[in-house]
């Protein structure tokens, strides 16, 4: 497939854009009725931008805080990597804490740490040029998973997605959306069903948005019917992403995920996580050890900035769940498909 697909055909989003001297950001509160960069002049402004969901999915994120590094350097001034990394590690620090579930964002300032530690005078360049190869590197990434995914959906399959994990949530054409753009292409997948992902919204804003795009049609579900859904016989995978993948194959991803898979196997229906080795995290040993975040209850308690439940009650907002590996049919990464995924199968492919 990687030769002869149309990439520009399908995949024409870009939330993340380096300027050179800002990083801009395709405000994703305020799709799809608004199509709004942001521009981000510090690294400051980066931080808030990934902790407001301005910027969302976890190679994203990733993505978007190397350019913040690259931010928090503007001002420094150091004789090698080494001294620079000792400057910046606070603001280092400031990016890592803007959200805690997904790896990505932690891997990718690893990585940016590395480059500092092996630069001298250039420090500045070597910087930029691993934020670069952050993004770039994600982006084959997804062509690869888009290829072996889509291979492994019979011709004429219909499928369901929850959250969004597309080119809004990479550096472009997705992960779980990847294989499904491959599968659309192929002729694979004859149709998408797409959850709306309460309580953000990301499936009813983003998803149905971006396929629209690509000039495909998806059908829009509340994340209540997909159990229904699934009964009926009308979709043969759901195919999803993930914000962390630990060293047993348990899978962090956006809530409701879990009940997807519980409702999958009950059903037969196959259940494909799809996500960079970027999300893989071997040192975390299983689903309990992953740090779950929860945002404020107002994003439940209101919808498009209005209050949909009587004032004064509570509401309790995670917005992770844990997938346990044993509802796992396959993963793919660029790296390859696990089938069946557990610790062993994990070591073998990460080693
Ligand atoms: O809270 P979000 O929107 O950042 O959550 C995103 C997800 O859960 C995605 O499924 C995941 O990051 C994979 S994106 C390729």
């Amino acid at each position: 497939m990687d030769s002869d697909f149309d990439f520009d055909r399908y995949d024409r989003v870009r939330p993340i854009r380096w300027t050179g001297d800002t990083l801009d950001l395709l405000d994703q509160r305020k799709l799809p009725f608004a199509v709004e960069y942001v521009h981000c002049a510090d690294y400051r402004a980066v931080a808030d931008a990934i902790a407001n969901l301005t910027v969302r999915g976890a190679p994203a994120i990733g993505i978007a805080a190397a350019w913040g590094a690259v931010l928090a350097a503007n001002d420094v001034e150091a004789d090698d990597g080494r001294a620079a990394l000792e400057a910046l590690e606070p603001r280092l620090a400031t990016l890592n804490a803007a959200r805690p579930t997904a790896v990505n964002l932690a891997w990718a300032l690893a990585r940016m740490r590395r480059a500092l530690l092996g630069a001298g005078a250039d420090w500045r360049r070597a910087l930029q040029r691993e934020a670069h190869a952050i993004a770039t590197e994600d982006l084959a990434a997804n062509r690869r998973m888009g290829a072996l995914g889509a291979a492994l959906i019979e011709p004429g399959s219909q499928v369901l997605t929850h959250c969004n994990t597309g080119s809004l949530a990479t550096a472009g054409f997705g992960t779980a959306l990847g294989v499904i753009r491959a599968g659309v292409a192929q002729g694979r997948i004859d149709k998408v069903y797409a959850g709306e992902t309460r309580p953000w919204l990301q499936g009813a804003r983003l998803t149905v948005w971006e396929l629209q795009q690509d000039g495909i049609m998806p059908t829009l579900i509340a994340d209540a019917a997909a159990a229904h859904l699934m009964r009926t016989g009308a979709v043969q995978w759901v195919i999803v992403g993930a914000d962390r993948i630990c060293a047993n194959g348990d899978t962090a991803n956006k809530i409701g995920t879990y009940q997807l898979a519980i409702a999958a196997r009950h059903h037969g229906v196959r259940f494909m996580v799809v996500a960079p080795s970027s999300t893989v995290d071997l040192d975390t040993p299983d689903g309990d050890a992953i740090h779950i975040e929860e945002r404020e209850p107002s994003e439940l308690l209101h919808i498009a900035g209005v209050r949909t439940a009587a004032n004064e009650i509570e509401a309790w907002n995670p917005v992770f769940d844990v997938t346990p590996h044993s509802l796992v049919d396959v993963i793919v990464t660029e790296k390859g498909v696990i089938t069946r995924p557990d610790a062993a199968a994990m070591r073998a492919a990460f080693g």
